[in-house]
């Protein structure tokens, strides 16, 4: 069923196995799935695949799993790309399109990786996992990890979502809360994975969360006719996100499925924690940790990025851009997506369409161009952050008034 064929390393380059469990290379890159692309071009018909059931594992040649029996899944991915005509004529940019993942099992992009990895995990006959998360790859991973019978900690800053906190309590995944840094964090999960002989499911810890991912990328492009929009806006914390997309548009070319032009991937983070932005800005091929991290509850709360060296390449070898936005302007987008679109988008997806903003302003991106803005998840998970209705009260006996 797949075309795996080994991991690669991807700042040494080493070639690591494939057919057991691994976490970071020996030199302490972070490796990347490699799939025999030659024969799958040979094999594998784009059009055929699209035929298929919706959802992610219809690509499942280009997905990890061994044996469809080892799948854990909930019918994740084959998120619509819905085409804004009323928001992008208030911007004047007549081609932009929301790729909606707050439909997803747990409610934003997460399943997609959750859906991956825990699918070798239980490849690999693995039982105990642990993880630290801003809060949604939580929720992602106790919820397939429920369903797949792996036990799962959960490390979460005690200001996370609320129900998100609770989403992930009902899965049955132990929950810590912990005040430090999310980087700091990641290093309790290690000592604690070494310690105990749990599996470490950090972000790009080990090698499958960005497969999932990596599905996005070629929904878009399936969903395009097969060809790659001009410019893709991304929320970014950790960074697999544009890695993965970056990573299925360079599949999709060698697969000859689309031409080699890539869009130009545009990250968006919270002035409040922006070491993507300072990085890029600077000039710099890694970021330095982002001293004091002030952004609303949820994610893109990572002071430094542990893909940081991929994010800034995948940047720059698009012809990208990162952009900064504040809270406010986050919020206010998300206002503007539900009243002119019906998308009912979490805040750090709407970071991207505050971004376009800026990149129109800055000519970053062209009103004539192709864009894509990424929706990570669904608002509904925060309602302390959603602005409050405006309700009018209709007395005993009253009326609805005109
Ligand atoms: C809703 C949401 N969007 C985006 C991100 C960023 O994800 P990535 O790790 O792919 O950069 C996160 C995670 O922090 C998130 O929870
Ligand atoms: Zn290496």
């Amino acid at each position: 069923m797949t075309y795996l064929s080994h991991l690669e390393c991807s700042k040494c380059g080493s070639r690591q196995e494939a057919s057991k469990p691994q976490g970071l290379c020996p030199c302490g890159g972070p490796l990347l799935a490699r799939y025999d692309l030659a024969a799958a071009r040979r094999a594998l018909d784009r059009d055929a695949i699209a035929r298929r059931p919706g959802g992610m594992w219809r690509y499942a040649e280009l997905l990890p799993a061994g044996d469809p029996a080892h799948v854990v899944t909930l019918g994740e991915g084959g998120t619509p790309l819905v085409h804004a005509r009323r928001l992008g004529q208030r911007l004047g940019v007549a081609q932009l399109y929301v790729k909606d993942e707050g439909g997803n099992p747990s409610g934003s992009f997460k399943a997609r990786g959750a859906s991956a990895a825990v699918s070798k995990l239980r490849e690999f006959g693995l039982r105990d996992a642990v993880i630290s998360s801003s809060g949604n790859a939580g929720s992602a991973w106790a919820t397939y990890c429920a369903r797949a019978g792996i036990g799962l900690r959960v490390i979460v800053p005690p200001d996370a979502v609320e129900s998100v906190k609770r989403q992930i309590g009902m899965m049955g995944a132990r929950l810590f809360h912990f005040a430090g840094p999310l980087h700091e964090a990641g290093a309790l999960a290690e000592r604690a994975a070494k310690r105990h002989g749990w599996f470490n499911v950090n972000t790009m810890r080990e090698p499958y969360r960005v497969e999932g991912k990596k599905t996005m990328g070629l929904e878009i492009a399936e969903q395009l006719g097969w060809s790659a929009p001009d410019a893709i806006i991304y929320p970014t914390g950790g960074g697999t996100g544009v890695v993965a997309i970056w990573k299925a548009l360079d599949e999709l070319a060698a697969l000859g499925w689309i031409a080699a032009k890539r869009p130009r991937l545009i990250v968006s983070q919270y002035e409040g924690c922006a070491p993507i932005v300072k990085a890029c800005r600077e000039g710099k091929e890694q970021c330095e940790v982002w001293a004091e991290v002030r952004i609303l509850p949820g994610g893109l709360r990572s002071p430094k990025p542990p893909a940081d060296f991929l994010i800034l390449r995948t940047i720059r070898e698009t012809g990208g851009a990162a952009l900064a936005v504040s809270g406010d302007e986050a919020l206010e987008a998300m206002s503007l997506l539900a009243a002119t679109e019906g998308l009912h988008v979490c805040p750090e997806g709407a970071t991207s369409l505050a971004a376009l903003r800026r990149a129109l302003a800055d000519g970053v991106v062209r009103p004539d161009e192709r864009v894509v803005l990424m929706n990570t998840g669904t608002g509904l998970k925060y309602p302390p952050l959603l602005p409050e209705a405006a309700v009018e009260t209709i007395p005993p006996g009253g009326e609805i008034p005109a």
